[in-house]
């Protein structure tokens, strides 16, 4: 690339970063009303009792999915794949995977989903395919090939990468990156995740002039692969899709720490996008959602990893397990939220009006949030309050409403053990529906199911937990049905924490949009806790959601009184 185009991408992505672009939401309309309910294909529904989940049993489960309140689906791939990463590593992005049905079925779920206001969105893997996919097979060849630079063939590993490990959080590449490989052309391809994900060569933020597979990103093989995204992206646009949740957005172009030039591409991508389809949403697994909205994205996770994450509230450590110890949200009441409000806090006032961010109840990377002691009803209604009445885009992973438990044990699926959480397996068991076989999740043998169903006798399932007033279930929909009817619960209202960041139980925080005003408390330890904020000059607290018994609002001249019982949330009206 030129020194002068450089120097003008640099200059915009920078001013969109500091927030000196313009601060306005260009998300669609729906967006701002979006609650996604994420599903991972495999362990949804099986309808053909070969074991595993497929379009048609989603498309049985329809009127389910929109009883729960959400009102938008997002898939984990469904493309053709080798499942050496759980469908992350596609052969054919053009077609639907056999296990999970056809193109045309994929038609017919969107059809259906649209009938009942659904929207459906997919799984965007931009940054690497498979080693098994047609395009590799031929860049593989040698350099003349239509697909040849497609990918990133290094002649060497460089000595400055020698020894050096991929850093997590910068994605600058180390020797790990590097991938031996027999196929003539080169001694090693640029890999993205698993040696079996050679990366997508979207170029170098700044080649290195010695190193001859290092290309601008403006180079035609880069280009070529920014059309072929376009091209995947109109594909299944034009079948009917509303957008995409883009896999590893960031890790686009190599050895760029800043993220400057992965922003500049995506800013290309999304800015094409936004014209042509200008009802599509688009997500990113950035985990950094001030550069993420600079790239044009409208939707980014804070979760368990990455410099931006939420695991103190939920985990030991960034990407790890749950820890009673340290997670804030355990009842031995030992955590912290400062470590994630400080992160939070820089987040949402960067991006806010622009963006939106999601806190997921969970995904196929984490570790579910029943786990370990954290395992009761109680406990598990604290959490969802948590995740439906924060501001931003709320995602439920399959199961979270139910409450269904995170295995221990689980063996190596497809490549579920993940390089951060080892035991991917563990959230990604079948959706619980019932008390037929495998909870009637498929009526294949115990052996052939993609993973083994909970076998606890007493595990949750949607028939039980529908009929229950008092379940998981039920209480979320409460909440989807509050959010949906106040301004000051929805993704762009205000939001304030009252209580002080470090007298962490209970958690106390304001939701305003105009006169309409919440205040959330959660209190998610086994102690009674009491606390005064400074008066929000209330006349009456009229509690909506969360528990009835244990907890009492007093307003006052000066301060509020707050009282929450063990291992409760409240939510309340103010007026
Ligand atoms: C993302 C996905 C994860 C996958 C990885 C590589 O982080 O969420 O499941 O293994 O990318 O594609």
């Amino acid at each position: 690339m030129k020194k002068h185009s450089i120097a003008i991408f640099t200059a915009l992505a920078v001013a969109a970063i500091s927030g000196q672009a313009q601060a306005k939401n260009d998300a669609p309309e729906w967006v701002s009303k979006a609650v996604f309910y994420q599903i991972y294909p495999s362990s949804f529904k099986d309808s053909n009792g070969d074991g595993v989940g497929d379009i048609q049993g989603v498309i049985d489960k329809l009127d389910y999915i929109k009883s729960i309140g959400v009102n938008t689906l997002w898939f984990n791939p469904m493309f053709s794949s080798e499942f050496k990463d759980g469908g992350y590593d596609i052969t054919d992005f053009y077609s639907i995977d056999k296990r999970f049905g056809t193109n045309a079925d994929f038609k017919r779920l969107v059809e259906e989903a649209h009938k009942r206001g659904l929207r459906v969105c997919l799984d965007l893997v931009a940054g690497h395919t498979s080693d098994q996919n047609a395009w590799f097979l031929a860049s593989k060849k040698g350099p003349d090939q239509r697909y040849s630079d497609y990918y990133i063939w290094p002649d060497r590993i460089p000595d400055d990468v020698k020894g050096k490990e991929k850093d997590q959080i910068s994605g600058v590449i180390g020797e790990d990156s590097f991938v031996k490989t027999d196929s003539g052309r080169s001694p090693f391809y640029i890999k993205n995740y698993y040696d079996s994900q050679p990366a997508l060569n979207y170029g170098y933020a700044n080649p290195n002039p010695q190193h001859a597979w290092e290309q601008p990103i403006d180079a035609p093989g880069p280009m070529a692969v920014r059309r072929e995204i376009e091209n995947i992206i109109a594909f299944w646009m034009d079948k009917g899709a509303d957008g995409f949740r883009v896999d590893m957005a960031s890790s686009v172009v190599k050895n760029d720490p800043g993220k400057l030039a992965s922003i500049k591409v995506w800013q290309d991508i999304s800015s094409w996008y936004k014209a042509k389809y200008p009802e599509g949403v688009l997500i990113s697994e950035w985990s950094n959602p001030k550069e993420s909205s600079a790239a044009g994205f409208n939707i980014d996770f804070m979760m368990h990893t990455g410099k931006y994450n939420f695991s103190s509230l939920f985990f030991n450590k960034v990407g790890g397990e749950f820890e009673p110890q340290v997670s804030y949200f355990a009842k031995q009441g030992k955590g912290q939220i400062k470590e994630w409000y400080d992160l939070y806090t820089e987040q949402y006032n960067a991006t806010k009006g622009k963006s939106y961010i999601s806190l997921p109840t969970g995904n196929h990377d984490i570790q579910r949030l029943n786990a370990g002691d954290r395992n009761t009803l109680d406990q598990l209604k604290v959490t969802m309050t948590f995740f439906l009445t924060m501001p931003g885009t709320p995602f439920i992973y399959y199961g979270d409403e139910i409450g269904m438990k995170f295995q221990t044990g689980l063996w190596n699926k497809e490549g579920s053990q993940g390089r951060a959480t080892k035991n991917r397996a563990g959230s990604r068991t079948p959706m619980q529906w019932d008390d037929s076989k495998n909870a009637g999740f498929s009526t294949a043998d115990y052996w052939n199911l993609y993973l083994p169903v909970d076998k606890d006798v007493n595990r949750p399932t949607v028939a039980k937990e529908d009929k229950d007033p008092a379940s998981l279930l039920n209480y979320t929909r409460q909440l989807l049905t509050l959010r949906k009817d106040s301004p000051a619960l929805s993704a762009d209202g205000d939001w304030k924490l009252v209580s002080d960041v470090n007298q962490p139980y209970p958690m106390v925080y304001l939701r305003s949009s105009g006169d309409d005003r919440y205040l959330v408390v959660l209190n998610p330890s086994e102690q009674p806790r009491d606390v005064s904020v400074a008066a929000l000059k209330v006349k009456t607290a009229k509690l909506m959601a969360g528990d009835n018994t244990q907890g009492s609002y007093k307003p006052g001249d000066q301060n509020d009184a707050i009282h929450a019982g063990a291992i409760s949330a409240q939510v309340y009206k103010l007026d």
